[in-house]
């Protein structure tokens, strides 16, 4: 071949590749997107078209012509004769819902058809998806493309806390910028807490003036900061003004987003204390909070107080005539009791009101709030504490401890947003955790935010109205900086939004992983910071047919995972993991996963696995264990793998009942010793069972006793503790297993839940 040929054939080919459109890499991925021939090239041509009486969607033109400006400083026109134009219309009649919107591009016209202003905001976002994101000199061509898309979900949420620390003006709208570009609807501004309040109020300047500031202590790590001493200088903080507060809420609503404010009440509210004494139960002064450690300080209000009514609702009405959101945060959540016990104006209250408990009070609380806030027009949320001691009648619930509290209003047709800690608790580790920035703990990975279903499986169809949405919540004890908040939301808010925009039946993780480059792409030059994901690798067991194998996942669809069974480090020289793997004899499983020959673990994965003569053996429990305590599965009991000290992973949690399991051997065997792992976690309310009961059978009918072994550990030790309670079976014959573990009757005198409810915490039954 001559030169000329070569360059010929190069020309065609890359006609070729120009004419095959790409899919562009949207997120949340649109309803319906089907490409089409040719582009839309957008330059100094194009002209924007809507009807002048549609005045109202001039915010949004606005955003839009900003944004191509900036990224190309192409000026677009407005209302002009051009041949290439943009057209807004907004129609009743299409069959997107309020939010929703169509677009048609051809490689003269884009029509962007919605109900509103959100649909058509959204139009543009979708477009802005579909070009650079930074300046460019490029030519921005945008496919030609017919899309249909809408919200699954009304309330699409993200949760900042400006209270544990504050964070300014500019870093909000960052993060307000971020949520619009991904459809996100909902701004969940966490204004009050302990640590701070951060909004003027201007009937009690000092809630500011006062409550706004504490000593800094930002070097140290939350937990051990001390309490502040008289004479410290109160320097760290700030708070908004109402002025600047307009300024969000107005910024906000230009991106179609919602700002919640959050009025934390009854507990949570040391800052208030500290500024006015007089809303406590004590009244005694106190000084700011400075971190998490704390004692003989005020955190709640006084219920018994008619004086902490009233300016509870001289702060609720300043924050109404601020924001215009229907919800009205009002917290609820984590009131320490003790003080309202020993308060004779709090039982006074609850003696008047005819009431049970403390937990009655705080539901006198917020009923009474509640109607505060509805004779306003507005309505409250909040957390799912208030679901203890009765709900307000019109209240929405926020679920955060899990999905129970969520699940619980719904079936009571009360409005719920899901955010469940996991995978929703953003201020959770998202890889590592070696090499992550230090965090307040869990794992709440980006493939778990992905794979999240807001509609809890336990409820019934016509229930799934009443779930509003999800939202991830960013709680700022571990966070100080803006790139860490960065870190934090990006990229999990992603996945998110795909999961609360998105139809269930386009959920594609490696689809999304593909438009996820575009994004990081984006991010990088921009200089946002993100996590690049989790390449933990995933050591799971699985039992099938009485054995036990090995499995190793990575979330990374590209990625390779190498390991070892010998205790080495692996490399790319040791076993590429194809398929699942018998454990036969006691080993140490460690892997690594491997992306474009780079191992991408600071430190292997690792999981030692102990062998016996029940491993992978199914296992039949008479009570079932708690969905919060899955471990590895029903057969975690039988799996090899020991629980440590965190009850976090390896244990099965048993609420409020005996644990009595059946192991099934399936043959008969000869038995040497039989021992279950129990453990004590005092502060998590996990009690050693009060006796655990041996029992062994050839035909899994007729069960005979081989020992009942007592518990001695005592149940006041505070610190956690493992305990094998362990029987000989003098080389008995037997092919099922009996083991009961009794409950105690109640947690013990002096703790906390003193007669409340225990739990049993079981990793593994030994049979040798
Ligand atoms: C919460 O995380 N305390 C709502
Ligand atoms: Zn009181």
């Amino acid at each position: 071949m001559n030169h000329r040929i070569i360059l010929l054939f190069s020309f065609l080919f890359a006609c070729q590749i120009s004419n095959a459109q790409k899919e562009p890499s949207i997120i949340p991925k649109p309803v319906s997107l089907i490409i089409n021939k040719g582009n839309f090239i957008l330059d100094q041509q194009v002209s924007i078209k809507y009807a002048i009486a549609q005045k109202s969607l001039f915010p949004a033109v606005n955003y839009f012509v900003a944004a191509i400006n900036d990224i190309s400083g192409i000026k677009i026109n407005l209302n002009k004769k051009t041949d290439k134009i943009i057209e807004l219309k907004i129609d009743n009649t299409i069959s997107v819902n309020n939010e929703g919107y169509l677009i048609k591009v051809t490689p003269t016209q884009i029509n962007i058809t919605a109900k509103g202003y959100a649909g058509i905001i959204y139009g543009f976002q979708t477009l802005l998806q579909t070009i650079p994101q930074v300046r460019t000199n490029a030519i921005l061509s945008i496919p030609c493309m017919d899309i249909i898309d809408e919200p699954r979900f009304k309330w699409r949420g993200m949760h900042l806390d400006v209270s544990r620390h504050f964070f300014s003006i500019a870093l909000v709208k960052t993060n307000i910028d971020l949520m619009a570009a991904y459809k996100m609807n909902t701004f969940h501004w966490h204004l009050v807490d302990d640590q701070g309040w951060r909004i003027e109020i201007k009937k009690y300047p000092k809630l500011t003036s006062v409550g706004a500031w504490r000593v800094d202590q930002t070097s140290l790590v939350w937990g051990t900061r001390p309490q502040a001493l008289p004479g410290e200088d109160p320097n760290y903080g700030g708070y908004y003004t109402q002025e600047q507060i307009k300024e969000i809420i107005a910024y906000a609503g230009i991106r179609n987003i919602t700002v919640v404010p959050e009025i934390e009440m009854p507990g949570h509210i040391a800052s208030a204390i500290a500024a006015y004494p007089e809303l406590s139960c004590s009244g005694n002064f106190q000084l700011p909070m400075t971190g998490g450690n704390y004692k003989n300080m005020s955190s709640n209000y006084c219920a018994g107080n008619e004086a902490v009514f009233h300016f509870v609702e001289d702060v609720l009405t300043e924050v109404i005539n601020l924001f215009p959101s229907k919800f009205i945060h009002i917290g609820g959540d984590e009131v320490d009791k003790t003080d309202w016990q020993k308060c004779a104006k709090c039982q006074a209250r609850i003696k008047k009101e005819g009431l049970k408990n403390e937990d009655e009070l705080q539901s006198y609380f917020v009923k009474r709030i509640e109607k505060f806030i509805n004779s306003k027009n507005r309505k409250i949320i909040g957390w799912d504490e208030i679901l203890e001691g009765g709900l307000a009648p019109e209240a929405a619930v926020m679920s955060w401890r899990g999905e129970k509290g969520g699940i619980q209003a719904a079936n009571m047709n009360h409005l719920v947003v899901m955010t469940p800690g996991t995978p929703c608790y953003f201020d959770n580790y998202q890889a590592g955790p070696e090499g992550e920035p230090l965090a307040i703990g869990g794992f709440n990975t980006l493939k778990k935010v992905y794979d999240y279903e807001p509609i809890p499986k336990e409820l019934n169809k016509e229930k799934y109205q009443y779930v509003l949405g999800a939202q991830a919540n960013l709680w700022t004890e571990f966070i100080t900086t803006s790139a860490h908040i960065e870190y934090m939301v990006l990229p999990r808010m992603l996945a998110l939004a795909e999961v609360v925009w998105s139809p269930v039946s386009s959920r594609n993780w490696n689809d999304f992983n593909r438009r996820l480059k575009y994004h990081f792409n984006a991010f990088d030059q921009k200089g946002l910071h993100y996590s690049p994901g989790n390449y933990t690798v995933d050591i799971r067991p699985i039992s099938k047919d009485n054995k036990l194998a090995v499995e190793l996942l990575t979330e990374s669809p590209e990625a390779k995972i190498y390991y070892t069974t010998d205790g080495s480090i692996p490399t790319i020289s040791s076993n590429l993991y194809q398929q699942s793997f018998p454990v036969s004899s006691s080993l140490t499983v460690k892997a690594v996963t491997i992306l474009n020959g780079k191992i991408m673990n600071l430190k292997p994965a690792e999981q030692s696995f102990v062998t016996h003569l029940a491993l992978g053996a199914e296992v039949k429990y008479k009570t079932a264990y708690s969905k919060y305590y899955l471990a590895n599965g029903p057969n975690t009991l039988t799996d090899g793998i020991r629980g440590k000290l965190s009850h976090s992973q390896s244990w099965h949690g048993i609420d409020n009942n005996d644990l009595v399991a059946t192991i099934d051997l399936g043959k008969v065997k000869e038995i040497k010793s039989i021992t279950i792992g129990c453990l004590q976690n005092y502060n998590s309310w996990i009690f050693m069972p009060a006796s655990v009961q041996f029992e062994i059978s050839e035909d899994g009918q007729n069960f005979v006793s081989i020992s009942k072994v007592e518990n001695d550990i005592p149940l006041d030790l505070k610190a956690a503790t493992i305990k094998d309670f362990k029987v000989m079976a003098n080389s008995k014959q037997a092919r099922y297993i009996r083991v009961t573990a009794k409950k105690i009757e109640g947690c013990p005198k002096g703790h906390p839940g003193e007669g409340k409810p225990a739990w049993i915490f079981a990793d593994e039954i030994i049979v040798e």
